[in-house]
């Protein structure tokens, strides 16, 4: 499938099989999230794959996203913003750790759409209960709570966004010169 078809086709999916997944292809959505473009070439965020069924469940509640732990991994990102600050400053730290994880994750998002895997992005998340749980040290901050794996065939959790047309947001050339 090309790019196009891959991010027309993707949707959230937060019920799933309980066909597993190949390790190999967990390594490669992380790879594809590590190729994404980062603020100066600093990779402040790293990952930890969750495939422990206590630990699945325990992220399900914490993110009050009961279906998520039907999952064979739910990937947790999380970043050290102190890494860029020292390049950055302030506006590093806040708002560039937002975007390169924004990235990364969009990237595990195709590249699992590619695979025929469903996923969603649950970026509101309990800090410091998701620390606890998996050993991470305070500096850190959680983006991002990604479950993946083969959606449920009933298609339970599938979720219709609906998507403005692009004439609704799109301007030639001023704010004032809309398309129609
Ligand atoms: C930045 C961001 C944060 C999100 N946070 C959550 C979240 O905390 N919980 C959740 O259930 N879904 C979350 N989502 C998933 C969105 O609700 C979903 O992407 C949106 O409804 C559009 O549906 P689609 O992905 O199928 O197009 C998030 C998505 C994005 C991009």
């Amino acid at each position: 499938m090309g790019v196009y078809d891959l991010i027309k086709n993707r949707k959230t999916v937060y019920s799933f099989s309980d066909k597993p997944i190949k390790e190999d292809t967990i390594i490669g959505l992380l790879d594809a999230a590590r190729l994404a473009p980062t603020a100066g070439g600093i990779h402040e965020y790293e990952f930890i794959a969750v495939s422990n069924k206590d630990k699945k469940y325990q992220l399900s509640q914490i993110c009050l996203t009961p279906n998520i732990d039907t999952a064979p991994f739910i990937i947790v990102i999380f970043c050290d913003p102190e890494k860029l600050k020292t390049v950055f400053g302030d506006e590093g730290e806040s708002v560039f750790c937002v975007e390169n994880a924004a990235l990364a994750i969009e990237n595990i998002l195709l590249y699992a759409a590619e695979q025929g895997l469903g996923s969603a992005w649950i970026a509101t998340v309990q800090q410091d209960a998701i620390k606890k749980l998996l050993e991470v040290p305070a500096r850190y901050i959680i983006r991002g709570v990604i479950p993946i794996g083969y959606p449920s065939p009933e298609g339970k959790g599938v979720y219709q966004a609906s998507v403005p047309k692009l004439r609704e947001i799109t301007h030639i050339e001023s704010f004032n010169n809309k398309v129609v």
